[in-house]
């Protein structure tokens, strides 16, 4: 078993809050994520299949295909955009990088397996010191 991982780039915007708190308790709870005007964050998303190595290639995927099926799945659906508003896998959810790490899992598991490999992790950073994993 190997595992090999690929990494892609997107700029997002989101607010962290609730509804039903007070724009205080929002700050509290949320911290300057809770801004009521948006702010964004450079994200960057790390893809870990595993799976076997190609005798014929030396690959376990092709990190082009890889790479091009994680921009068409979910990077083109986040890239530039308001992940409150206008990303369909999270609406209804705290757009959190937890959160959204387990809603970009959700997105690929299966497309992954049309490459011949497994998902074994989706790791996403909001930021140089803030990042969550989801391994399923
Ligand atoms: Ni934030």
């Amino acid at each position: 078993m190997i595992y090999i991982t690929r990494r892609e780039r997107f700029n997002a915007a989101h607010r962290l809050y609730r509804n039903d708190f007070s724009d205080e308790k929002n700050l509290e709870v949320f911290g300057k994520c809770s801004n009521p005007n948006w702010h964004g964050h450079n994200y960057e998303l790390f893809v870990t299949v595993k799976g076997e190595t190609s005798p014929e290639t030396g690959f376990l995927v092709n990190l082009k295909i890889l790479s091009k099926l994680i921009r068409e799945t979910v990077i083109v659906k986040l890239d530039h955009k308001n992940i409150n508003l206008e990303v369909d896998f999270m609406q209804g959810k705290l757009a959190s990088t937890e959160n959204l790490a387990v809603g970009i899992w959700n997105e690929i598991e299966e497309e992954i397996k049309s490459l011949g490999a497994e998902l074994h992790c989706v790791k996403l950073s909001e930021s140089e010191n803030n990042s969550a994993e989801y391994y399923g």
